[in-house]
């Protein structure tokens, strides 16, 4: 199985975001979290940042949206050229919509649930989506502790996405490391977002590190 390592920029230095992304230029994609200060009690970029991102980025954008009214938002990121763009479903009034307006326009579509939003009422419409992001710690900041309790929300994803054949990446964000990464892995997780874990060392270094925790699970 294919799996994924994203590093979060939210976890660089922000005054050098060109020569941190070259840093992680070995990394699948790279994390990108959008935060308004409402969805979340944070506040971090927005669109203008993104796109110079974009233009500079040696590998592609996975932009997590931490935002409220996904609705207005989410389709400028997909067409500014990001690869992938996730809202929150707890932030959309519409996500199945939502999703289909982000394929059109070219993006991956995806889409994220915090710590207390159930998953069941998704398993229906996964084919709508191209990754579910599981949240592995409550929405906001870096550093956290991962919550091994959302482990059976990404086996219920996982059983469904091979009961109806389907291709959906399934991501986890917050806490991983070379041990908890093992433990996303096995419970069906391909892609991963390390933010400190990986900024807190040589990145380079930790991305091979956190590809070997992850393929040997
Ligand atoms: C948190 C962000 C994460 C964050 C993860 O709300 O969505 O992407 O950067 O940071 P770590 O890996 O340090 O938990
Ligand atoms: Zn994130």
């Amino acid at each position: 199985m294919t799996q994924r390592i994203n590093p979060s920029i939210l976890s660089a230095d922000f005054a050098n975001l060109q020569q941190e992304l070259e840093r992680i230029s070995t990394a699948d994609l790279v994390h990108v979290d959008v935060m308004d200060n409402h969805f979340v009690p944070n506040l971090t970029m927005g669109l203008p940042i993104v796109t110079r991102l974009q233009q500079v980025s040696p590998i592609p954008l996975d932009v997590h949206l931490m935002i409220e009214d996904a609705e207005r938002w989410a389709p400028a990121y997909a067409e500014m050229g990001a690869y992938s763009v996730t809202f929150h479903a707890e932030a959309s009034s519409d996500p199945v919509a939502l999703a289909r307006k982000l394929r059109d326009i070219g993006a991956r579509a995806s889409m994220a649930i915090k710590p207390n939003t159930p998953v069941e009422q998704y398993l229906d419409v996964l084919s709508e989506f191209d990754q579910i992001l599981v949240m592995t710690v409550e929405p906001g900041f870096g550093g956290q502790s991962f919550m091994e309790t959302m482990m059976p929300k990404l086996r219920l994803l996982d059983e469904a996405r091979k009961k109806h054949g389907l291709d959906v990446w399934l991501q986890v964000d917050g806490g991983v490391t070379t041990d908890t990464i093992v433990v996303a892995a096995e419970a069906g997780a391909d892609t991963f977002v390390a933010g400190s874990s990986v900024f807190n060392g040589v990145p380079a270094d930790r991305i091979a590190e956190l590809r070997e925790a992850a393929s040997i699970h």
